[in-house]
């Protein structure tokens, strides 16, 4: 067959960025251009100024990528978008560039959920093997979803308050760490002993997490310390929240696990990058004798290579869109 070249777009959040892929598997080229710094200030990304500075930047990045790949847009053969879930105003702006690429150059146009793009940014490092299940850890998602083909997913449980990232966030926020807080918690992290005693989330049959309840104690903690004038052991406190928040993972994936036979399993997302969640997802699998991929840190935070990737799929799945389509700020990834 052909080799196929995916020119992926990537802008549900605050980063702009535009990818090249051959078949699925090959990165060939990517520019990502970030707003870390922008929103440092307001502890948390600014929707607004989001979507002014992925105007800013799509041409920018777009060209940018093309001549990294020294390809023109005669050699690719299709265009993939994130179309959704993320924030609605920066969704569109990359919307509209890959529907003007795809007008203007007669190229398909492949809609991409963003957790599909999370998912496969594991078939960069190696093939899928299926029946899988995808552990998926992002600043808005917290979900296990189990594919037993491409393209074929099945959600069997999720948070039911708030995502992983979002309460590292926050958890971060509280013990004075700069946003993005996640990879700097997780740092601290390694750095204390587990001494704070906090409550184990939802320790039930489902395959379901929820994040809300420590996220309060963690805060209810750090006021009544302040409240007693005792010092806050930060990084004591990192390790005891990061102990929990892993372990409330890795339980229900074990469960998963057993339950379904699985044979392999795959971590996708921002907080894929935590090392205390590597760690112990290695662990597990290593004693369960279950394959585990995870994807390198490149490909764990927003890319438009891992849209490119899942674009491929997508593509031989028989997805296309027209010119009508459309952002969405929520969607189920089916
Ligand atoms: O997937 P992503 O880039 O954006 C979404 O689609 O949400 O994930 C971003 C999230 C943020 O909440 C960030 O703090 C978290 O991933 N994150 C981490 C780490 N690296 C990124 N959380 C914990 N430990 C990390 N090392
Ligand atoms: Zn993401």
């Amino acid at each position: 067959m052909k080799d196929m070249y995916i020119l992926g777009i990537e802008s549900s959040c605050d980063e702009t960025s535009v990818s090249i892929v051959k078949n699925g598997t090959e990165e060939i080229a990517t520019v990502i251009s970030s707003q870390i710094d922008i929103h440092k200030d307001f502890g948390g990304v600014v929707p607004e100024i989001a979507s002014r500075h992925h105007v800013k930047n799509i041409t920018i990045v777009l060209e940018e990528c093309l001549q990294k790949a020294k390809m023109s847009m005669e050699d690719i053969d299709a265009i993939a978008i994130t179309y959704g879930p993320g924030l609605i105003g920066s969704l569109l702006i990359g919307l509209e560039a890959a529907k003007t690429l795809s007008f203007l150059y007669n190229k398909p146009l492949i809609p991409v959920h963003h957790i599909a793009g999370h998912i496969y940014a594991n078939s960069l490092v190696k093939e899928l093997k299926f029946p899988l299940l995808a552990v998926v850890v992002s600043g808005g998602h917290t979900e296990i979803i189990e594919m037993k083909d491409h393209y074929k997913f099945e959600k069997i449980g999720g948070t039911l308050d708030d995502a992983i990232g979002e309460c590292y966030d926050k958890v971060a926020r509280v013990i004075g760490l700069e946003y993005p807080g996640g990879p700097k918690l997780d740092k601290l992290a390694s750095e204390g002993k587990d001494t704070y005693q906090l409550p184990i989330p939802l320790r039930d049959d489902s395959y379901n997490f929820s994040f809300s309840g420590l996220k309060s104690a963690v805060i209810n903690l750090a006021h009544n310390e302040e409240q007693r004038g005792n010092e806050l052991r930060k990084a004591d406190l990192a390790t005891s929240f990061q102990k929990v928040a892993v372990e409330s993972i890795t339980s229900k994936v074990k469960k998963a696990i057993e339950q379904k036979n699985i044979k392999n399993v795959i971590l996708a997302g921002g907080v894929a990058a935590n090392n205390g969640l590597r760690t112990a997802m290695k662990e597990l699998t290593d004693k369960m004798n279950v394959e585990l991929s995870i994807p390198p840190m490149k490909y764990c935070t927003d890319n438009g290579t891992m849209i490119a990737a899942a674009g491929y799929y997508a593509y031989k799945d028989g997805r296309r869109a027209d010119l009508s389509l459309n952002s969405k700020s929520q969607d189920t990834l089916r």
